[in-house]
């Protein structure tokens, strides 16, 4: 399973990247935002820290103008993937990047049947949002499974992108299930690392060591 890591924040980024823990990388609005900085300048200084998919979505809502954004979204560096909400025109705007060779992310997907939708019409990643399904106390894991079930059966390229993710579970099931890619935060991923007994055993070497003789 690939690891993109869901932020803007090009720090966070960093961190995660210096650990090989990062494939690729997805942002959206509300993530640039929280960065403060000007979208283009932070999406190209993403491409130049890693060489993987990047995700950064297109925030018009009639199909002429997302396709203006894709075309020049995808100008920008070649890793970039154009993040396209599961809408009419967003559909009809993955078909066109796939027929011009634009790789899509479909975005805000939280239903399987949206995901056969999108993968009908030529995305190259779905991102379901598992947490925002859970906040609404429907289990945001069972679409991940319905939606793996659907494209194994009838062979889409399309890749399930785990996206929304909240906490290391979500990762561990996503991983189970056979998902391509999770997109996790910094804060989660740090999560994965950390284990009680981890810490408790360096503790416990770290204390024999000093009765080593030198
Ligand atoms: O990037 C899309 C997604 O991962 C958002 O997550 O936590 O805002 O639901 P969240």
């Amino acid at each position: 399973m690939l690891f993109f890591i869901d932020t803007a924040d090009v720090e966070e980024i960093r961190q995660a990247n210096d650990m090989g823990l990062v494939d690729g990388v997805t942002t959206n609005p509300s993530l640039v935002a929280k960065t403060g900085r000007p979208f283009k300048e932070v999406i190209q200084e993403i491409c130049e820290i890693v060489d993987g998919p990047i995700s950064a979505e297109a925030v018009s809502l009639t199909y002429d103008e997302m396709l203006a954004e894709a075309r020049s979204l995808a100008s920008i560096h070649p890793n970039i993937v154009v993040k396209i909400p599961l809408v009419p025109d967003g559909l009809r705007c993955v078909r066109t990047c796939a027929q011009e060779g634009i790789r899509t992310n479909v975005t805000l997907c939280f239903s399987a049947t949206q995901a056969l939708l999108a993968a009908k019409a030529g995305a190259t990643y779905i991102s379901p949002f598992v947490g925002r399904l859970d906040d609404i106390s429907h289990q945001g894991m069972d679409l991940i499974g319905e939606i793996l079930e659907i494209y194994t059966a009838y062979d889409f390229d399309t890749q399930v992108l785990v996206a929304s993710i909240r906490n290391p579970l979500h990762v561990l099931e996503a991983a189970r299930m056979g998902a391509h890619v999770a997109t996790i935060p910094l804060k989660v991923m740090l999560q994965l690392v950390r284990h009680p007994l981890t810490d408790r055993g360096i503790e416990a070497f770290m204390k024999d060591w000093e009765k080593v003789p030198s």
